[in-house]
């Protein structure tokens, strides 16, 4: 097999594989390689995968097949690399399911890459070691170009042991990057045109790189020269700690918006789910939380059909959502993940009875998330444009609260934060117009 001219990055599950993706685009690019914009065209597909529901890790296999059985003008069959959570979880039953798959990388090891896809010339190569060394002092720096909304990943893996959860193994234990590499990269992004970072972990408020915790590291960050917005996300309620929850009212620049999942309104189901919180407990931290940032938006994570989930159980997670009011949630049917104590539990309820709650469920959601759209209708708010719309002079940008925002405004470029009255809402989006252009 020749070596690769060009390559595709596919990308599924959370923004740390969307992080991911970028870092192996750029070690891609590095090595001389083209990416190019459809897997079809490429000589390289690199499936980045997700193994938290069953349908996510499924999807994988039918990709590989599909693309084994394609061919390039010129006659060659792509490789394929499966890299990502699927990679590290079923390293040894991609082989055997997909024995056509050339590379097989886990989410620590991809900094390896380059020599795996030489290897894999000759011989299929796997690696879901989790390597002593950290890939982020291996990669490439980072591209002199970012869109002006950035990921930043700072803390990987996780130690909570959520029983329906895979990620622990996926990941690995907690580890947090040094306080000081996360600042230089976060001054890279900046001088390469972000003007938002979205700092990015597993557990990400249990942040402590280098004896810096969390709450400072954001205080740090925030006072780069140029960086207009911070965001994070994941949270653990648990890891919510008073001095994180003070940095939401001290720093302008952190977004008046919070994703903190609570997976269920049952304190009962929570304790199954080895949670390490009570519902009443997530009610408290969001008082808090209210306390020190009124205008703050809030969004969650559910799981319906947990085993052992009654009726009762599940109407206690539809008044935990009454109760806190979220401008968005996601929530998912519980899926049985092989190895996870949940899986060997009691209770595990029909398809049936799952639907039929998420149904309830999500139809209370996204009137929510509609009622928190019209609820800022009127209001006076910054937007930073993020990409073009599809009318001819649109913008799309995202308010503080992470609304999508669409603004005629056939002056403005990508990357411009304006202040925009916003006019009418939908579920999902709103309209606004420009007001002026805001002090840079
Ligand atoms: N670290 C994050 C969650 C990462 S996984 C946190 O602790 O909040 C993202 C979401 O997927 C979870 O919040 C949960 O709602 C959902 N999820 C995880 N495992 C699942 C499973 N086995 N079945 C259904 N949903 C699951
Ligand atoms: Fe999974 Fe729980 Fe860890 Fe989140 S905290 S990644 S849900 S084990
Ligand atoms: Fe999926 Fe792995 Fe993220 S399992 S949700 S891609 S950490």
């Amino acid at each position: 097999m020749t070596k690769p001219q060009t390559y595709f990055v596919k990308t599924f599950g959370c923004q740390m594989n969307v992080y991911d993706s970028e870092r192996m685009s750029e070690l891609l690019t590095a090595e001389g390689m083209r990416a190019v914009d459809n897997s079809d065209d490429a000589d390289l597909v690199v499936l980045n995968t997700c193994h938290i529901r069953e349908k996510a890790a499924e999807k994988v296999y039918s990709d590989i097949g599909r693309l084994k059985a394609s061919k390039r003008p010129s006659g060659v069959k792509p490789m394929v690399a499966v890299a990502g959570c699927v990679a590290q979880a079923e390293g040894e039953e991609i082989v055997r399911r997909a024995p056509a798959v050339d590379v097989v990388v886990g989410p620590q090891a991809y900094h390896r890459l380059p020599e795996m896809l030489a290897q894999a010339a000759e011989a299929r190569a796997v690696d879901t070691d989790m390597p002593l060394e950290s890939k982020f002092a291996v990669l490439p720096r980072r591209a002199k170009q970012s869109g002006p909304s950035a990921f930043l990943t700072v803390q990987e893996g996780c130690d909570k042991f959520c029983t329906f959860c895979v990620v622990p193994y996926t990941r690995g234990a907690e580890v947090s990057r040094p306080a000081e590499d996360v600042i230089a990269e976060a001054r890279m992004l900046v001088e390469g045109g972000a003007r938002e970072l979205t700092l990015l972990g597993q557990n990400v408020n249990a942040f402590n790189g280098s004896g810096v915790g969390f709450a400072q590291l954001i205080r740090e960050i925030a006072a780069i020269e140029g960086l207009a917005r911070l965001r994070y996300t994941t949270s653990h309620p648990r890891d919510m700690d008073d001095d994180l929850i003070a940095v939401h009212a001290e720093v302008p620049e952190l977004m008046p918006y919070l994703h903190l999942p609570v997976q269920s309104g049952s304190s009962r189901i929570l304790k199954r789910m080895n949670r390490a919180h009570t519902a009443e407990s997530y009610l408290a931290t969001i008082e808090k939380l209210r306390a020190a940032r009124p205008d703050i938006a809030l969004s969650g994570d559910f799981i319906v059909g947990f085993p052992g989930e009654t009726e009762a159980d599940f109407e206690d997670t539809l008044s935990i959502v009454r109760a806190v009011g979220y401008a968005q949630a996601y929530s998912f049917k519980y899926s049985s993940r092989p190895g996870t104590p949940a899986a060997g539990m009691d209770g595990h309820l029909d398809e049936e009875v799952k639907s039929e709650r998420l149904a309830r469920l999500q139809a209370l959601i996204v009137e929510q998330a509609f009622a928190f759209n019209r609820a800022t209708v009127g209001r006076r708010v910054e937007v930073l444009m993020e990409r073009q719309g599809k009318k001819p002079g649109q913008l799309i940008g995202k308010s503080p609260y992470l609304q999508s925002v669409h603004v005629m405004a056939p002056g403005l470029a990508i990357g411009d934060l304006v202040e925009v009255e916003l006019l009418s809402a939908g579920p999902n989006s709103l309209e606004g117009a420009l007001i002026q252009k805001a002090a840079a």
